[in-house]
């Protein structure tokens, strides 16, 4: 990572990348394309965040209209539906989902990507409550209806069911007619993370370089369907 692109990622994520001047405030605002990233994980700030972390920055690096923001589920407490709406949301439930809600309700929301550890080849069970309390945004419309939505999966394992949680993830996601992306060439699949060196993520390089080929694809989607 250059210092130039660090600098420009910096700014696109405090959201100052695209403002020149108070007159362009306004339309700056509301020319930003922002890109949430979720990490599934319950341990907060480890493996699967630190690798969303870094798929965001390489998305601010695309254009300095993208804006991030990481959504790190880590001890926050999440129930999955109770299943008392018909369209499978939980409207009386209240947990730390409430908290999320008005992020992912931005005008600005361009593109998400979710992230979860494989447990025993599968998605975490807070993955799943959050994908399952997803649903309030399906009604009445859809509102991720051509989002681009792309995923990211951590196993402590090299095969350790990494492209089965994606592919989870991405199937979940059908369910709103979201847009669903991989990432950048060889990470046709999204980002597959293996964490084999005593949780410091960093240090595999490819699965790193996966989840920035996986920020870079959502970030250029985004552009592209936000126009
Ligand atoms: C209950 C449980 C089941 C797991 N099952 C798998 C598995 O099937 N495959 C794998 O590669 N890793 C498995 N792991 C390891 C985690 O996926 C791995 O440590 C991951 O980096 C954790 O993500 P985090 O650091 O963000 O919490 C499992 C871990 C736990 C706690």
């Amino acid at each position: 990572m250059t210092k130039a692109i660090s600098r420009r990622a910096l700014l696109a994520a405090a959201g100052l990348g695209a403002a020149s001047g108070i007159a362009g405030t306004a339309a700056a605002e509301e020319s930003k394309v922002l890109i949430v990233g979720v990490s599934c994980s319950p341990r907060k700030g480890m493996t699967t965040a630190i690798a969303m972390a870094a798929a965001l920055e390489a998305a601010a690096g695309v254009s300095p209209r993208i804006v991030t923001e990481l959504i790190d589920l880590g001890g926050m407490k999440i129930s999955g539906s109770d299943g008392s709406s018909s369209s499978g949301g939980a409207a009386g439930l209240t947990d730390d989902f409430e908290k999320i809600v008005p992020i992912l309700e931005s005008p600005n929301l361009g593109g998400m990507m979710i992230g979860s550890p494989c447990y025993y080849r599968s998605l975490s069970s807070l993955c799943k409550a959050f994908l399952e309390r997803l649903a309030i945004f399906r009604a009445p419309v859809l509102r991720f209806a051509d989002l681009p939505v792309g995923a990211l999966s951590v196993g402590a394992y090299r095969n350790g069911g990494q492209e089965l949680v994606i592919d989870q993830i991405l199937t979940a996601m059908l369910c709103h007619e979201a847009m669903l992306v991989g990432g950048k060439p060889r990470a046709h699949q999204g980002a597959t993370l293996w964490n084999g060196f005593n949780n410091d993520i960093t240090k595999d390089e490819l699965g790193m370089e996966s989840a920035r080929h996986l920020g870079v694809r959502v970030a250029e989607a985004a552009l592209k369907l936000k126009g």
